[in-house]
């Protein structure tokens, strides 16, 4: 009991805090499974039209492979939104990405949507996963602070992530993971209109800005991102939880926020 109690908070310690299956499964007992097709082609080839090629698997709770047809489905889900709340419902029942099965919650977003300025992360962590909220855990207690000092809360912020479900473990998602929920994170864009959007971190950098370039070349520069009609002027920043493993670097992300402070501003007088 004692050993069963330390090894639960070993995983726990790593990261493994779900439970995939009810029952235990010895995978070591098992045979190696007969080389077959992917299941997914079988689902692809049975899909035809709007049919959403990973859903029935999904449904059955079992992993599919990811494919096109999953990407085009997100992104006619995505552009038949045509608000916040009705983008909300659209990715709730998109079945086409596996990192569903495994978060507790679709972390969707917080703060106004009528907000002048909008902040996207990377994807949520355990406490947003718990919570269904971005940036609730401790990167999101500094985003707070770090939103204070320039005279923002959740009142005049919006805030979301490019993947709204918690990858397992806290991994990175995959780049097949980005392109499923691309489309939705760019609609998003699109419907808050926001005049300064501000990326967290390089992966959201890079998804969002298209680009492989890292954030230390990024930060601190205003550049412009497209999602669908919208172009928004968008400034690159060091990710807080980056900021927590290198507070010295909190120096660099205090200059990208008051050029952030002054462009909000000169927003405000355009009105
Ligand atoms: N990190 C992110 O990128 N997003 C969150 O919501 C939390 C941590």
């Amino acid at each position: 009991m004692e050993q069963s109690a330390e090894i639960l908070k070993w995983y726990l310690e790593a990261g493994v805090d779900i439970a995939l299956e009810d029952k235990p499964v010895d995978r070591f007992s098992e045979k190696a499974p007969e080389k077959t097709a992917p299941r997914v082609s079988a689902e692809t080839s049975a899909s035809s039209g709007l049919t959403r090629p990973a859903e029935t698997a999904t449904r059955r709770g079992e992993a599919t492979l990811p494919d096109a047809n999953a990407i085009k489905t997100a992104q006619e889900l995505a552009a038949s939104a045509s608000d916040i709340a009705a983008l909300k419902e659209v990715m709730a029942e998109f079945e086409g990405c596996n990192l569903r099965l495994t978060a507790k919650n679709l972390v969707f977003g917080d703060g106004n949507p009528q907000s002048a300025i909008m902040f996207v992360g990377e994807a949520p962590g355990r406490e947003e996963d718990i919570e269904g909220l971005p940036f609730v855990g401790r990167s999101g207690q500094l985003l707070d602070k770090m939103l204070l000092a320039i005279g923002l809360d959740r009142n005049n912020a919006y805030i979301s992530n490019v993947i709204p479900w918690r990858p397992p473990g806290n991994r990175p998602p995959t780049p097949h993971e980005t392109e499923l929920c691309r489309p939705f994170i760019e609609r998003h864009i699109e419907l808050v209109n926001p005049d300064v959007l501000v990326l967290l971190g390089g992966s959201s950098a890079k998804t969002l800005l298209k680009t492989t370039d890292g954030i230390m070349r990024l930060r601190g520069k205003w550049t412009e991102a497209t999602a669908n009609s919208v172009s928004v002027k968008t400034m690159p920043t060091l990710h807080p939880a980056y900021l927590l493993r290198q507070p010295a670097h909190k120096k660099l992300a205090w200059q990208d926020f008051l050029k952030i402070k002054s462009a909000l501003k000169y927003e405000a007088t355009q009105k």
